[in-house]
């Protein structure tokens, strides 16, 4: 089963010439709709047997919330085998409903490979945002919050399923976070940097909200059985380059030469000219149209590899029930028959 979905389908009513021109990369925008608008990609019975797919699950990518922490993988794991056969921590179905019947909220990580709507959905924001996007799912019964005030270091791209959400976007906006540690402040640390309330809203079904990267903003599910996903998309930034232009230092000789040691009267002044070329060369390689292409290159490959594998082979998609046709017998059986017979 294959399903159609564009970026324009995603953000409609909205057209994506007024979201670029007034909103991508620059600020917060909520676009209510249709409650049957995303459906397609998820609904209760999609959510019901993802979660039952308990061999795919880890303590990972499957985590428990309560008050705002995540547990501990004993609180909700048994020691098991994974789907390498390797032992490992893995969810126990029973405990995690248990746990959510008891008003625990559930995050499942990178799902966007999982279902059909899934993969159209990471692939439509894809194609229109030259980056790579990675889908959360958050579930949430009512009144629970599970993060506090936060920026992340990709834009958001969320999708109402299930329940109401109510957020809150803040309008101070980190200057480019990116996902290390110097970029992680402490919770009061957070709570003393995101500003004042610069819209707030309630997410329904069929809404959509775009959270530039850096944005800060909470959510807290203001009615029961909450489930929305949190499409991250990352896009290249110029630290992805240094990994680009290491590989074109690489064949340049005086990147590979020893650097003058910094001792004895001359050697200041000879590690600095060294440098002052090294910094002329990588200059001339980054500016150089060769490198452009390389960075054309790299952003345009910049996405996650999802399949598109259908069966049967070669006829395309949806090609037919998983049965037999009624044909001649396939050329193995018929050899073997006509062995039986001369036997
Ligand atoms: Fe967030």
């Amino acid at each position: 089963m294959s399903i159609s979905l564009t970026f324009a389908d995603i953000i409609a009513p909205m057209d994506p010439k007024q979201f670029f021109g007034d909103y991508f990369g620059r600020k917060p925008c909520h676009i209510p709709g249709d409650a049957a608008k995303f459906e397609q990609v998820m609904s209760w019975p999609i959510l019901g047997d993802l979660v039952n797919m308990s061999g795919i699950w880890a303590s990972e990518n499957l985590r428990i919330i309560r008050d705002r922490e995540a547990l501990p993988n004993e609180a909700y794991c048994t020691q098991d085998k994974d789907r390498r056969n390797h032992a490992a921590l893995t969810p126990h179905p029973e405990k995690v409903k248990a746990l959510l019947e008891d008003g625990c909220s559930l995050a499942l990580n990178r799902i966007d490979t999982l279902t059909p709507g899934l993969r159209a959905l990471a692939n439509a924001l894809e194609s229109q945002l030259f980056g790579r996007a990675q889908i959360n799912l958050y579930y949430s019964r009512k009144e629970v919050q599970a993060f506090s005030a936060h920026n992340d270091g990709h834009d958001v791209h969320a999708i109402h399923c299930g329940g109401e959400k109510d957020w809150i976007i803040y309008d101070f906006r980190a200057d480019n976070p990116i996902n290390h540690p110097n970029f992680k402040p402490s919770p009061d640390e957070r709570d003393r940097l995101k500003g004042k309330p610069m819209m707030e809203l309630t997410m329904k079904p069929g809404d959509y909200l775009y959270i530039p990267r850096g944005q800060y903003h909470e959510a807290l599910s203001s009615t029961d059985q909450c489930v929305h996903l949190a499409c991250g998309v990352t896009h290249v930034i110029g630290l992805d380059l240094m990994t680009l232009a290491w590989e074109q230092a690489m064949a340049h000789p005086l990147f590979r030469a020893n650097v003058p040691p910094n001792v004895g009267p001359r050697s200041a002044a000879d590690q600095r000219a060294y440098l002052v070329e090294l910094a002329k060369v990588m200059a001339n390689t980054m500016a150089s149209i060769e490198f452009q292409e390389l960075v054309t290159q790299f952003q345009a490959n910049f996405r996650n590899t999802r399949g598109s594998v259908s069966f049967p082979v070669a006829v395309g998609p949806d090609g037919g029930p998983l049965r037999p046709e009624p044909s001649a017998p396939a050329p193995a059986l018929a050899v073997l028959a006509r062995k039986r017979e001369k036997a």
